[in-house]
């Protein structure tokens, strides 16, 4: 079974991302969480390279932050405010310029989501990306993939789906169940997404039908 883009992602050109947040490019740790990073730098995380951006290696293409408080409070209330939807968490997620993100999903069995709403923040505009696939041997419907894998998913066993290029400070809809991957290969630029949990459990289908009925925005 594959998805259409429909059930991928939902573009909401209604809205754009407040001007406070466009300055909001670098992650804030608290200095238990840099010690918590430093300690498990040793392991299987590295926090160095005066970043407070999290990668699984060195060489790693992506990676993921936590936001300074006050703008995750504010984004999430700026959410609250303009969407019939109840929003949880907000953090970054950025790739490398030149460089193509792990396939990994994000389902309501491990993450406790179906879907997010992203911002790009920094990025080439026309360029930069998101991929979504199904594995080519697993049988499964795309959303439940997450039963087979908790981490990334080799690019070979893939087959590409969909794909969406972003538009700058332009939320965004993403499916986080279905197999997907930041797309960054001819870009000479970081992507960087604001990242915002969809709470509840709430799949972008149901969100399109309050889109579709105009009971989406507030
Ligand atoms: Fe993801």
């Amino acid at each position: 079974m594959v998805l259409n883009s429909d059930q991928l992602y939902l573009e909401i050109p209604e809205a754009t991302l407040p001007t406070q947040f466009h300055s909001a490019t670098e992650p804030f740790m608290t200095p238990q969480q840099k010690q918590a990073m430093d300690f498990m730098s040793g392991t299987n995380l590295d926090a160095s390279g005066n970043t407070n951006f999290i990668v699984t290696t060195k060489e790693s293409t992506w990676e993921t932050a936590t936001v300074h408080p006050d703008t995750a409070k504010g984004l999430a209330n700026w959410c609250r405010n303009t969407f019939n939807l109840k929003f949880s968490g907000v953090f970054f997620v950025r790739t490398k310029p030149n460089s193509v993100g792990p396939w990994h999903c994000e389902g309501p069995l491990m993450k406790g989501r179906q879907c997010a709403l992203n911002f790009l923040i920094t990025g080439e505009p026309g360029k930069t990306k998101a991929q979504w696939g199904v594995h080519k041997t697993i049988n499964t419907p795309p959303e439940e993939i997450e039963k087979y894998f908790s981490g990334s998913v080799p690019p070979d066993e893939v087959d590409i789906i969909g794909e969406y290029v972003s538009k700058q400070y332009v939320p965004f809809f993403y499916n986080t169940a279905c197999l997907h991957r930041s797309f960054n290969t001819s870009s000479t630029a970081h992507r960087t997404l604001l990242s915002v949990c969809v709470a509840d459990n709430i799949s972008i289908h149901h969100i399109r039908t309050m889109y579709e009925k105009g009971t989406l925005f507030k």
